[in-house]
């Protein structure tokens, strides 16, 4: 039950930074990035496959790994809790989305101008030259549980074409963590969807939130310590989410 209290804060809020991690993707059949891998890529470490000296060792299995990811997001659809968060948008005086994931359900829910902390799979670059590619929209039709792929060159330099997403080790987009840490900084509720809170600098941000007075919401099927002056709603992203609109600003569906 979403308590009154909640909602309140929601409801009276000025500016809401909603958080995601893998979690919030996880209805939409997206696997989150601690699942176990399963297929070609079930004996694999995803924080070993997700950096520059994997890619370099093998750019065929990276780049079919990636592939693989992605063509899990074209074919997936936005869940409940990215439609509410979009939703969410339309209640509040400011919204600020500011997400760890490499999909773009937020942004085909409707969320508009998300904070991507770590990237994107649809916004590959030479990894040479920097060149942005074009993939087709579409990846080949893939094995279910994927397959190596040599990885497209770039057209300018020749070089390998590399997903444009944050490895381990790599420095956060400038601009994105500016933003996603200005957001924390500034907002008074903080909502903190579907992440386990292991990485850093993103998981920095609701520590930023707190420290300034925001209320901090984790909302998260699996329970983890939190300080007393956070909360926690325990349930998945698209319930939870949901029934804390529904609590805040009555019955969506009838405005
Ligand atoms: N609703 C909400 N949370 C969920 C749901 C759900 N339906 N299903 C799973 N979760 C939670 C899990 O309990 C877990 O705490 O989502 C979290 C996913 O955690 P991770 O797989 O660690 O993903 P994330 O927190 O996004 O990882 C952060 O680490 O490796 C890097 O770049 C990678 O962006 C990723 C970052």
């Amino acid at each position: 039950m979403i308590s009154s209290t909640r909602a309140h804060q929601l409801r009276g809020a000025k500016h809401v930074v909603v958080f995601t991690g893998a979690g919030a993707s996880a209805e939409s059949g997206i696997p989150t990035f601690r699942d176990a891998l399963t297929g070609l890529w079930e004996h694999f470490d995803p924080a070993k496959l997700a950096t520059s000296d994997a890619y370099r060792d093998d750019p065929a299995l990276c780049w079919g790994w990636y592939e693989w990811r992605r063509h899990k997001v074209v074919k997936a659809q936005p869940n409940e809790a990215h439609r509410a968060i979009a939703d969410l948008a339309k209640r509040v005086p400011k919204l600020t989305v500011v997400t760890q994931n490499v999909d773009d359900l937020h942004e085909r829910a409707g969320s508009q101008d998300v904070i991507h902390l770590h990237g994107s799979l649809h916004s590959p670059r030479c990894i040479d030259c920097g060149k942005a590619y074009t993939l087709p929209f579409t990846p080949e039709a893939l094995p279910e549980d994927g397959s190596r792929i040599d990885p497209p060159r770039c057209t300018a330099c020749h070089g390998y074409v590399r997903p444009g997403v944050v490895w381990f080790g790599e420095m956060l987009p400038e601009d994105a963590w500016s933003a996603g840490l200005a957001a924390a900084e500034e907002c008074d509720v903080f909502l903190s969807i579907g992440t386990s809170g292991v990485v850093y600098p993103a998981a920095e941000l609701p520590l930023r939130a707190l420290g300034h007075g925001a209320t901090v919401v984790h909302i998260n099927p699996v329970r983890f310590d939190i300080s007393g002056r956070e909360h926690f709603l325990q349930g998945p992203a698209s319930v939870l989410m949901q029934g804390l609109l529904s609590e805040a600003f009555g019955d969506l569906s009838a405005q």
